[in-house]
């Protein structure tokens, strides 16, 4: 397209693009065309209406209604149909496809660390296959930074104590910009990276490339080096919940709220149990605040995902042929 030329202009390489630069441009060309024609009105009434002999005074005009009626009817239209675009492009953006790729962030003063379910972990490189949504969830290791991707025209805060995501859906392969785009310190200019769009057969060559074992298996050894498994039975025997199947449920409190249990809830009861203690529990658990980094949260995370309920009964028996 004739704007990658146009070196305002970051090229437009995802799903979304297309339609925030639509808007974009609809809304320049918008208050661009109110503009001159305020400019021009201005300076033809200020010359037709100028005051000529002294003693000549304006008389007070009533508009007729109709006018009245025209420039409050016409720009309150514009202004919905501004909203109704604007708000449709806002849920493209916002609405992750449950098909997309999983990919975790981490931000710190001043690097972007990326992991892989599959385990790979990269630092100011980014590897994505191409034609194919790619949801990322992220945190932050301090302070609040905001992970950018220019071409993919999606951007979203990194905040510290909670995740936030961001999807996109690549449609070039190639090597893209990628920002933090939220002043948060002395080398903020310098957090910056590369995301790499490749084919999915490249992809998955990069993925069969060495790797500590999947971010399930690599909690699941965590899980077992924090111990968490003593109470974290499988079995209703154990002094704290079985997190088996647990993901995506809603869990009663012991206060009589319930809460879903999603990355979020996850990763502040690993971090700080006794903020949402669930129902017929007691709030024993040991904080791990400080002792769990982004990273491995995400690990711990991946593996509790991972979980399968224990099946005590037995498969039933196929009938056998005589
Ligand atoms: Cu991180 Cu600016």
């Amino acid at each position: 397209m004739m704007l990658s030329d146009f070196p305002l202009f970051p090229e437009a390489a995802s799903s979304v693009a297309k339609y925030v630069d639509g808007l974009y441009l609809a809304l320049i060309l918008l208050t661009g065309t109110v503009s001159l024609l305020i400019w021009a009105a201005i300076f033809y009434l200020a010359i037709k209406y100028r005051r000529r002999p002294d003693n000549e005074l304006a008389q007070e005009q009533e508009p007729p209604a109709a006018l009245e009626m025209t420039w409050i009817v016409v720009p309150t239209i514009i202004f919905l149909a501004i909203f109704v675009a604007g708000a449709w492009v806002y849920f493209r953006i916002q609405r992750v496809p449950t098909n997309a790729l999983e990919v975790y962030a981490t931000g710190r003063q001043w690097m972007w660390k990326f992991q892989h379910t599959t385990g790979q972990r990269e630092i100011n490189t980014l590897h994505v296959p191409v034609n194919r949504p790619v949801k990322i969830t992220m945190a932050s290791e301090d302070v609040i930074h905001s992970l950018w991707f220019p071409a993919f025209r999606v951007k979203n805060d990194v905040l510290p104590n909670r995740y936030r995501t961001l999807w996109f859906q690549a449609t070039k392969t190639g090597r893209f910009h990628i920002f933090c785009a939220e002043y948060c310190g002395t080398l903020h200019s310098g957090m910056i990276g590369w995301v790499e769009v490749m084919e999915p057969t490249e992809y998955q060559k990069w993925l069969a490339g060495g790797s500590e074992g999947s971010l399930a298996t690599q909690g699941e050894q965590l899980f077992q080096k924090l111990a968490c498994a003593t109470c974290h039975t499988n079995d209703a025997t154990g002094r704290g919940p079985v997190l088996a199947g647990i993901v995506g449920k809603q869990v009663p409190l012991a206060d009589g709220h319930s809460v879903i249990a999603d990355d979020n809830y996850l990763r502040e009861s690993i971090l700080n149990p006794t903020a949402k203690v669930a129902a017929g529990f007691q709030p024993i658990m040991p904080a791990f605040q400080g002792q769990v980094s982004e990273e491995d949260l995400i690990r711990l995370i991946a593996f509790v995902k991972t979980m399968q309920p224990a099946t005590n009964v037995a498969p039933p028996q196929q009938p056998r042929n005589p």
